[in-house]
C-alpha cells in the first residue's frame, strides 16, 4: 500500500478577536464562567469582506508553499465545511478558481466537527489510488455567522478560522498509519443548524424563529464527545500496536477545555502530549485540527519520526481518529 504523507500546513485566523470581556456586554456571561466551563478566552471573527473561501485561500497557500507545491500540481482539493460560502456550489470549487488549480477536481465534505478528518480521510485514499499525486485538504468555517448572538449556551463557544494541508506519497517511513472514521445519525438533532434545507426553507416564521442559528444540546454532546473521542483514539493506538505513551503529540478538536482534559485523562496522556489552543480561537468545528496542527509544526512541536494523533468529534453526530508517524 502506498503510503501518503503531509508536507505542508498552513492556517489562517480572521484579524478580529472577540473577547469574554466584549461578549460580557453583549449576553449575560463573565469571563469567569466562560473560561472555567470552557477554557476559552477570545476568538477570531471574519471581516465582513471575508468569506469562508476566502479563510480557506490564505491557508491553503501557506500550506502549497511549505510543500513546494504549486496550485496546477493539486489533483483534489476537499473542504470540511459546515458554513461554506453557499449551500452549493462546493466552496471547494471557489477555492480552485480562487487558486488558479486548474486540473484539480473539489468537493467539500459535511461532517462538522470532524470535516477536517473525514476530507483527510478520503485525500489520503485519492492518493493511495493512484488517482492523484497531490491533494489539498482544507478545514474552514466562519461559524460566527451562524450564532445566535443572543444565546449564551452558544454564542461564547464558536470562532472562524481555516486550516490547510498538502498530502502526497511519501517515499519514506513518514506518512498516515491509519485512519477511523464512525456515525450515529441518531443523534443529529443534538447539534445542528435546522434552517434552511429541505426541512425548513426560508420564511419569514422561519427567520423569527432563527431556524439559519446552529442549535446545541451542550450537556449531551459533552458526554458523547468524551467517550466518543477517547474510544477512536484507542481504537487507532490498538490497530497499530501502540500505546498512548508513544505519541508526541496528541491534537484533538478543540471544542472545551473540559473535554480535552477529561478525553487526556481517560487516554493517560501526560500535559505536554497534547496540543491546546481552544482558549485563543475558542471551537472553529472543521478548522481546529488542522490550523491546531500548523501550530504545532511551527513551534517545533514535531519532529521528523515522531507520532502524532488527530481525533475529531462532531454533529452528526461523526468522529474519528488518523494516527501519522512524521
Ligand atoms: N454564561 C453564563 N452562564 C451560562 C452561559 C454563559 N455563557 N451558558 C450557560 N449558562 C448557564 C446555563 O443557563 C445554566 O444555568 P441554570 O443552571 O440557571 O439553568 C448553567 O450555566 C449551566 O449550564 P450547563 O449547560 O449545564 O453548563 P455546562 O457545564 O454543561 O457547560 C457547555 C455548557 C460549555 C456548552 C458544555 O456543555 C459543553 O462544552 N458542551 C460541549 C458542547 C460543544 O463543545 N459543542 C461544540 C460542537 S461538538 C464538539 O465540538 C465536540
Amino acid at each position: 500500500m502506498v503510503r501518503v504523507r503531509i508536507t505542508g500546513t498552513g492556517s489562517y485566523l480572521p484579524e478580529k478577536i472577540l473577547s469574554n470581556a466584549d461578549l460580557e456586554k453583549m449576553v449575560e456571561t463573565s469571563d469567569e464562567w466562560i473560561t472555567t466551563r470552557t477554557g476559552i478566552r477570545e476568538r477570531r471573527v471574519a471581516a465582513a469582506e471575508e468569506n469562508t473561501s476566502d479563510l480557506a485561500v490564505n491557508a491553503a497557500r501557506k500550506a502549497l508553499e511549505m510543500a513546494g507545491a504549486a496550485p496546477e500540481e493539486i489533483g483534489y482539493i476537499v473542504v470540511g465545511t459546515i458554513t461554506g460560502d453557499f449551500p452549493w456550489p462546493a466552496t471547494a470549487c471557489l477555492v480552485q478558481d480562487k487558486l488558479g488549480a486548474k486540473n484539480a477536481f473539489a468537493v467539500d465534505v459535511s461532517a462538522a466537527c470532524s470535516g477536517f478528518i473525514y476530507a483527510l480521510d478520503s485525500a489520503v485514499k485519492q492518493v493511495q489510488s493512484g488517482a492523484v499525486k497531490k491533494a489539498l485538504v482544507i478545514g474552514a468555517e466562519i461559524l460566527t455567522r451562524i450564532v445566535d448572538w443572543t444565546d449564551r449556551n452558544t454564542c461564547v463557544l464558536f470562532g472562524d478560522a481555516a486550516g490547510a494541508v498538502v498530502v502526497e506519497a511519501s517515499d519514506d517511513e513518514s506518512g498516515i498509519l491509519s485512519t477511523h472514521l464512525h456515525s450515529d445519525g441518531s443523534y443529529w438533532e443534538l447539534l445542528h443548524q435546522p434552517g434552511f434545507g429541505s426541512r425548513h426553507p426560508v420564511s419569514e416564521e422561519a427567520l423569527r424563529q432563527k431556524v439559519h442559528c446552529l442549535k446545541m444540546q451542550g450537556n449531551e454532546v459533552f458526554k458523547v464527545a468524551v467517550r466518543s473521542m477517547s474510544d477512536v483514539a484507542e481504537e487507532a493506538l490498538a490497530a497499530n500496536g501502540l500505546s498512548a505513551g508513544d505519541l508526541k503529540l496528541f491534537i484533538p478538536h478543540q471544542a472545551n477545555i473540559r473535554i480535552l482534559d477529561a478525553v487526556a485523562k481517560r487516554l493517560k496522556l501526560k500535559q505536554d502530549q497534547v496540543f491546546i489552543n481552544v482558549n485563543k480561537y475558542g471551537n472553529t468545528s472543521g478548522a481546529t485540527i488542522p490550523v491546531a496542527l500548523d501550530e504545532a509544526v511551527q513551534a517545533g512541536r514535531i519532529d521528523k519520526g515522531d507520532l502524532v494523533l488527530l481525533d475529531a468529534f462532531g454533529g452528526g453526530f461523526t468522529w474519528g481518529s488518523i494516527l501519522m508517524r512524521w
